[in-house]
């Protein structure tokens, strides 16, 4: 079975609440209709009853009578949810009139559900740029404890075998954050670690990449990934983890061995932590196209709840895959 297929299985056992704020655009309600059929998790979708039912017909889906559909212009917790914004966003001028107006926003809307209780993950992203998906979630839904930045994992798995765990390996920060300082390096390596556990279901050896390993090259950069490594191993003692390493010594035994010799992590990584998001992202890009790997993600992490951003051009099954994930996260 491959690992989409684990995490679908997995999503089916303990169905969670997963809304999606864009819940009258065509490709999310066919993906809602596939997830209600297969019970990969409840689904809320956000949008105008009369139109989902009326779209719904129009794209024969039957399963859409199963999802709970909550109108943004007329809700019963319309209070309860202006509330919780005006007490968690007060130090930012937040005001009751402001909130009434922002709650009519189906993206904001969503994050209050999932800070009630209402939902227990969102996904969205098909129409909405990533900014507009993350900002709500950053604001209200905001980070675990001990983490204090989101980032984005990528699971690649490539054709060819040798690397990685039998060629699955797990890339962050590319989706999100530009430029981590070491503290927040070192968190997007522990949030890294807890992604490749739950979702990539592998035991993480991170390598902190750099274009230096083991003081071969002297900057400044380098230094804030040694500092991100030594950050990591104080907020997580047991993380397998070393750095800083070229990404060569950290796939390739026989370079691991000659460039970082005595490390457990060099020439065996399976999870890849980049510097920056520049490089972590043009770093996916490239594996993708030029290995022929498939990158499933971006899967956010470090959120106190679950919320993942779609891009733009997403099939019906990249809705259905992130449901499934975010499903799978919102059970840890
Ligand atoms: N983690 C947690 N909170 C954050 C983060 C983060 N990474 N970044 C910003 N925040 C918080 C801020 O602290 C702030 O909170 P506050 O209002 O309570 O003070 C709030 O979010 C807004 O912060 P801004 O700095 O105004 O952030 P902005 O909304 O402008 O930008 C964004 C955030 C959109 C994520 C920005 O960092 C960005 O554009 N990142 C790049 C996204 C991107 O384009 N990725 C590549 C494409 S995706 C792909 O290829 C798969």
């Amino acid at each position: 079975m491959n690992l989409l297929d684990l995490i679908k299985e997995n999503a089916q056992k303990q169905l969670k609440r997963i809304v999606l704020p864009e819940g009258e655009e065509e490709r999310t309600l066919k993906a809602a209709d596939i997830v209600l059929k297969n019970g990969y998790a409840e689904i809320i979708l956000i949008g105008n009853p009369a139109k989902i039912h009326e779209l719904a017909t129009l794209y024969g889906l039957e399963n859409i009578t199963k999802a709970n559909i909550i109108d943004p212009k007329n809700f019963e917790k319309e209070g309860v949810y202006t509330d919780l914004m005006v007490q968690l966003r007060i130090h930012k001028g937040m005001t009751k009139e402001k909130a009434k107006e922002l709650i009519k926003n189906p993206l904001y809307l969503a994050t209050l559900m999932i800070k009630n209780g209402d939902a227990d993950g969102e996904v969205a992203g098909a129409n909405n740029a990533t900014g507009d998906v993350l900002r709500p979630a950053f604001q209200y839904v905001k980070t675990l404890p001990g983490i204090s930045v989101v980032s984005g994992a990528f699971i690649m798995i490539l054709p060819e075998k040798t690397f990685g765990e039998d060629g699955m390996l797990v890339f962050a920060d590319c989706a999100v954050h530009p430029d981590p300082d070491d503290k927040q390096l070192a968190e997007i390596a522990v949030a890294t670690a807890n992604t490749a556990r739950a979702i990539a279901r592998i035991e993480p050896r991170i390598a902190m990449l750099s274009f230096s390993t083991k003081g071969s090259a002297k900057h400044e950069m380098a230094d804030k990934v040694i500092s991100a490594t030594k950050i990591a191993r104080e907020m997580e003692p047991s993380l397998q983890i070393d750095g800083e390493l070229q990404a060569d010594a950290a796939l390739v035994e026989a370079i691991g061995i000659k460039k970082a010799p005595g490390s457990n992590i060099a020439g065996n990584a399976n999870v890849l932590v980049f510097p920056n998001l520049e490089s972590g992202n043009i770093a996916y890009k490239l594996v993708e196209r030029l290995a022929n790997a498939q990158a499933i993600g971006p899967i956010l992490q470090g959120m106190a709840a679950p919320i993942n951003d779609l891009s733009r051009g997403c099939s019906v099954d990249d809705i259905v895959n992130m449901v499934a994930i975010t499903a799978n996260q919102a059970m840890k």
